[in-house]
């Protein structure tokens, strides 16, 4: 029985703290599981370690003009820009999907971003 109890109390305090220095996972360690996986297609795929613009695509328009879908650096944005575009709808993107995380999932996130090498 106590054992149960231990274990319950392990499994809620590695779900609920994440930002407390004693937790089980860093706030680093969570913003990086998200950066990979935000549920959803994670942003190095697009972003890379987001310190550089990267080239998606090419392609050419029907004038056969040279045309390159660009992704942005992110490693520098501000906080109140990244959350304003994370925040945004798709409407506003024709490529950067749209996702729903919550403010503490973005703090983490951001965190990270600014720590990637
Ligand atoms: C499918 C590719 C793709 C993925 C995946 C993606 N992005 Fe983007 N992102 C883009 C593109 C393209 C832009 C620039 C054009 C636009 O806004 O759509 C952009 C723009 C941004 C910007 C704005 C940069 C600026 O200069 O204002 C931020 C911040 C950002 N992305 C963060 C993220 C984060 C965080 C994730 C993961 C949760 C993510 N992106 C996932 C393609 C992507």
């Amino acid at each position: 029985m106590r054992f149960i109890a231990l274990l319950a109390l392990l499994i809620s305090t590695t779900l609920f703290a994440t930002d407390d220095d004693n937790s089980f996972i860093t706030k680093y360690e969570y913003g990086a599981m998200l950066y990979k996986n935000p549920r959803g297609i994670g942003c190095n795929k697009c972003h890379g370690n987001g310190k550089k613009e990267i080239i998606l695509a090419k392609y050419r328009n029907k004038k056969g003009a040279l045309k390159y879908i660009k992704v942005p650096p992110i490693a520098k944005v501000s906080f109140e820009d990244f959350k304003a575009k994370l925040k945004s709808d798709k409407t506003e993107s024709l490529v950067m999907p749209t996702y729903f995380l919550t403010d503490d999932e973005l703090d983490s996130l951001y965190f990270y971003i600014q720590k990637l090498k």
